[in-house]
């Protein structure tokens, strides 16, 4: 048997890559994706290795991760719970597409990765695998073996002399890449407890830094200038996370309700998501018609339950992106934010295409708008308060 382990080079993949060649008589490709998490890859490679991996796949999919899945949910306004957004749950179905590539390329049986039972990661894995290539099988090792406690799972592994990765002092569970960092576990699952400052490595706590000014442009729903410089989406997201970052912008601390069932507090940073987000809401609202406008927070929460429950490769979610696509055409333009202390003010936005009609705001001018049918469009727009007034005796007697 043959099999592709998504493997981050952490303990619980580093113990998966020698158990499943045991418990499965098996040989083991490894694939660790580069989605930006700021870790050195050669050392997971060699860990890989060491471990008995047949090969080793390191593929950088950073460009990939955010033009296809980061941008995609920002053009869609999408936050999970209103808030979240959703860095992890973007990069599964990325690193499920690859790991069906590379079982299609190395002729392998199964693919196979290290989430647990009780998260949503494992839903999201199975079901892109599944919507990919229902053929193959997926093999879940820390659902499956009897290392039930960290101790038992180092035991183990001190047996098999599998090569871990040097031990951290933080017991979180951590999962980065370039859309954002999620934090759970260890301390955190104390919910009356403030999160300790070493849960955040993006951000900066928000401090008494001088406020900065940038400038982001938009090319049809997409980000694609920082004061004027045009950048490829990996690089400007990576830009933004430091900028943002400095400042403190884009901590959360929730209450999230998984799929699975249960709540759990998340801490996230997100620097470039937050500053995209909220620099892309002020152009949504300069070019799209009030009607429009006031559609799509129905549509980007459809949205963001897709990505969160795993469904990305779904006929729902292809519907819902051209229908983002299309009303995305019109957002060009640019955005000048003020960043300070945690916080975002827009300074100034631009839209080639904008329906902001000075003449017809101002009150100093008549152009365009005639004030005299504003007494014939209220009457009308009160009728059925006149009407209820009229013949509802409890309330007029009130
Ligand atoms: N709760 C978040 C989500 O479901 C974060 C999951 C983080 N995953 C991880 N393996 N640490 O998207
Ligand atoms: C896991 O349980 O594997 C991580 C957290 C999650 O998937 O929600």
């Amino acid at each position: 048997m043959k099999i592709v382990l998504a493997y981050s080079g952490g303990l619980d993949t580093s113990i998966a890559l020698s158990w499943l060649q045991d418990a499965y008589d098996a040989e083991v490709v490894a694939f660790c994706a580069d989605l930006g998490q700021n870790e050195d890859l050669s050392l997971v490679r060699r860990r890989a290795e060491k471990n008995g991996a047949s090969a080793v796949y390191i593929d950088d999919l950073r460009d990939e991760f955010v033009s296809d899945f980061a941008f995609p949910t920002l053009r869609a306004a999408a936050l999970y719970e209103q808030r979240y957004h959703m860095a992890a749950s973007l990069g599964r179905p990325l690193i499920a597409k690859r790991l069906v590539e590379i079982a299609h390329r190395e002729g392998a049986d199964a693919v196979a990765h290290g989430a647990t039972g009780k998260g949503n990661d494992q839903v999201r894995f199975f079901s892109s695998v599944t919507a990919l290539d229902p053929s193959l099988k997926v093999i879940t090792p820390l659902m499956e073996w009897d290392l039930k406690t960290r101790s038992q799972q180092i035991a183990y592994a001190k047996e098999r002399g599998i090569e871990l990765p040097p031990f951290k002092t933080s017991p979180y569970s951590r999962d980065s890449n370039l859309w954002g960092t999620s934090v759970e576990c260890g301390i955190l699952d104390e919910i009356s407890e403030a999160p300790p400052s070493d849960a955040y490595t993006l951000t900066d706590a928000p401090g008494n830094r001088p406020a900065e000014v940038i400038e982001i442009g938009f090319e049809q729903s997409i980000p694609t200038h920082i004061n004027g410089e045009r950048m490829t989406s990996a690089v400007l997201v990576e830009k933004l996370n430091e900028i943002g970052g400095r400042h403190g912008i884009g901590r959360l601390d929730i209450i999230e309700n998984r799929l699975v069932g249960f709540k759990v507090r998340g801490v996230y940073e997100s620097p470039a998501a937050e500053i995209l987000f909220q620099a892309k809401r002020e152009l949504d609202a300069l070019v799209h018609e009030r009607d429009l406008l006031h559609m799509i927070p129905y549509l980007s929460q459809q949205y963001s339950q897709l990505v969160y429950d795993g469904k990305w490769f779904s006929q729902a979610r292809d519907a819902l992106d051209s229908f983002f696509i299309s009303i995305g055409d019109r957002v060009t333009g640019v955005v000048k934010l003020e960043l300070t202390s945690g916080r975002i003010a827009v300074l100034s936005r631009e839209a080639n295409r904008s329906l902001y009609n000075l003449d017809i705001a101002s009150y100093e001018s008549e152009y365009g708008f005639d004030q005299t049918a504003g007494v014939g469009f209220a009457y009308i727009w009160s009728m059925q308060g006149r009407v209820a007034a009229l013949n509802d005796k409890e309330r007029r007697s009130n």
